[in-house]
């Protein structure tokens, strides 16, 4: 397994990988997204390669006072095989190289077995509401 930041070429693969994971949503184009961490924070984009093939994604990032990560995904032919915990450790030591305090990340209510993974690699639930509020919208109704 080889951790390396994300680079434009990969773009089909990790879409793919995404989709096939169920990350995808139809108020979300995941081109436009690619395309905004490229040009914020894109060094914290990170893929996991095994065999030339993108197998893991996580696409982190640093408002100066706390880290996120978004987009994390495992190829379903590689889950239970420690990509998920190496991607992480290795976003968590590029996060705290910088300073970064503490990372969050939001699991839809849909997606709650996803927990017990997070649980396992040494993440708690904090006791707060996620409320957001969408500034663009992203018109691609129905394509996933
Ligand atoms: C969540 C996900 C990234 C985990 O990736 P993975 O490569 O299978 O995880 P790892 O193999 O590194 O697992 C790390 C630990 O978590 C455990 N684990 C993995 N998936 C688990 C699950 N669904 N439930 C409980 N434990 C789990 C593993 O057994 C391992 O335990 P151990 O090392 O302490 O013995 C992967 O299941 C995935 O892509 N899911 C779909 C996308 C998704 O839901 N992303 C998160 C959105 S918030």
């Amino acid at each position: 397994m080889h951790i390396r930041v994300f680079e434009g070429s990969d773009t089909e693969a990790v879409i793919e990988l995404w989709n096939k994971s169920g990350l995808l949503r139809p108020w979300n184009d995941p081109q436009l997204d690619i395309l905004r961490k490229q040009s914020v924070g894109a060094d914290l984009f990170l893929v996991c390669e095994q065999g030339g093939r993108i197998i893991g994604t996580v696409m982190g990032g640093y408002d100066g006072h706390r880290g996120w990560m978004n987009y994390l995904a495992v190829d379903p032919e590689h889950r239970q095989g420690g990509c998920g915990r190496a991607i992480i450790s290795s976003l968590e030591r590029r996060l705290i190289a910088v300073g970064c305090p503490k990372i969050n990340l939001q699991v839809r209510t849909d997606n709650t077995s996803v927990i017990e993974f997070y649980k396992r690699v040494g993440y708690t639930v904090d006791e707060v509401s996620s409320m957001g509020k969408r500034l663009i919208a992203d018109s691609v109704p129905g394509q996933y």
